[in-house]
């Protein structure tokens, strides 16, 4: 099991559409997708950086998972998504070296794709989601 690329950077923000023109004044960076993900309480934005994306993330409830980030945590990094071929093959391979899993199986993610996220904790403080498109 190899990653096969860095799929995307997750920041959480407080308020998405300033931070949306904040990338694109500073950056040149625009909105390639806009999705809200109701189940994981997340509006997020897509912001296209070669074959990668910054993923621009804020909560849309206060009961969610990034809601609770940002309380203990502020905003700033708070995932990173790297792309592999076969979501099912990197779930086995993270348990084998010892990762723990958040999500045993594979689920649906944003725009189509299939995701599991792995706990930080077992992953050297970085929460990690596996990304197959
Ligand atoms: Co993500």
């Amino acid at each position: 099991m190899e990653l096969t690329e860095i799929d995307h950077i997750a920041i959480a923000v407080n308020d998405l559409d300033a931070a949306i023109d904040y990338y694109s004044q500073a950056f040149n960076c625009h909105v390639e997708h806009r999705e809200t993900v109701e189940k994981d309480g997340v509006e997020e934005a897509l912001l296209r950086v070669a074959h990668s994306y910054i993923q621009l993330l804020t909560p849309t409830r206060p009961d969610s998972p990034v809601a609770k980030f940002l309380e203990s945590k502020g905003e700033g990094l708070h995932h990173i998504g790297y792309r592999v071929a076969n979501c099912e093959q990197a779930i086995d391979s993270v348990a084998k070296a010892g990762g723990r899993l958040i999500d045993s199986e594979p689920r649906p993610g944003s725009r189509g794709t299939t995701i599991a996220f792995v706990h930080p904790k077992g992953s050297f403080g970085t929460l990690i989601e596996l990304v197959q498109e």
